[in-house]
């Protein structure tokens, strides 16, 4: 028996890197999908995991920045499934520069998609939660949220936001039953951090005490607990999954 039997998750960002990871994982304890990323066919590859493992999947075209297709989604997912139990709004975007080179475009997009994304899945998926009194939202956010980074002050401030997004909406629905946790992932590898330089990637290494960057399924795991009932009592916290490098 899985942890998550005969529930219903929708995942943005599910295409690829810790989205599809995420995904795989709740599909692995037992949660039917909504795949959600900004084209269907990017979602078959992780589709065809989720029905290997025998769950269902639904494949969703979705600009997380766009309340309508946002709204859309949601409806979509309620209508296929009957209702979203588990919501991880994971979807997000860098366009590093330093302050006096960025542009109000690399500013807008990165909070569009990281803060603003975050807020209308949130916003979509609770009428459904507070009626049936039963939710788990997870938010992936960062630990750059926590301490800033040179070179990405518009995502720095857009898991800042997320951060205090989740804090003010696990206070808002908690007596509704509904709970909101944020990950704050340090270095985890994928196609986000492999763009990075060997000489940062080596710095970075050098300030982790694990010793190691960290996986997808490190985060997927901290997700899948906080997405479960065997965290039945955590709301509006943040876990930090970073192998040790935020204390
Ligand atoms: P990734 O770039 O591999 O995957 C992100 C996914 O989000 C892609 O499938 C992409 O198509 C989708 N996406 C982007 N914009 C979208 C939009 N507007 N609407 C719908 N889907 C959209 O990135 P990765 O590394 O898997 O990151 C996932 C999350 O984890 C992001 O929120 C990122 O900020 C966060 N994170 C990643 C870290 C890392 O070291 N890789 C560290 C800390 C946080």
């Amino acid at each position: 028996m899985g942890q998550l039997d005969g529930r219903i998750a929708l995942v943005t960002g599910a295409a690829r890197g810790i989205g599809q990871a995420i995904a795989l994982k709740l599909a692995a304890e037992g949660a039917d999908l909504a795949l959600c990323d900004l084209q269907a066919d990017w979602l078959a590859e992780t589709a065809g995991k989720v029905t290997g493992l025998g769950r269902r999947a639904e494949c969703i075209a979705v600009d997380v920045s766009k309340a309508a297709e946002v709204q859309a989604a949601v409806e979509k997912t309620e209508k296929a499934f009957g209702c979203i139990d588990i919501l991880v709004n994971n979807a997000g975007i860098t366009r590093d520069t330093f302050l006096v080179r960025m542009s109000e475009e690399d500013w807008d997009q990165v909070l569009d998609t990281n803060l603003k994304g975050a807020f209308l899945f949130t916003k979509a998926a609770a009428r459904g939660m507070m009626k049936q009194r039963r939710g788990a939202i997870v938010n992936v956010a960062s630990i750059i949220g926590l301490i800033g980074n040179a070179g990405q002050c518009n995502y720095s401030a857009s898991k800042a936001g997320v951060i205090a997004l989740t804090k003010s909406v696990a206070r808002e629905l908690a007596s509704r039953g509904v709970r909101a946790n944020a990950v704050a992932p340090g270095f985890i590898q994928t196609r986000m951090t492999d763009q990075l330089s060997d000489e940062l990637k080596k710095k970075m290494l050098e300030a982790i005490p694990l010793g190691r960057f960290g996986l997808p399924e490190d985060v997927a795991n901290v997700v899948m607990f906080l997405a479960s009932d065997a965290s039945s009592y955590v709301t509006g916290q943040v876990l930090t999954v970073c192998g040790g490098m935020v204390m």
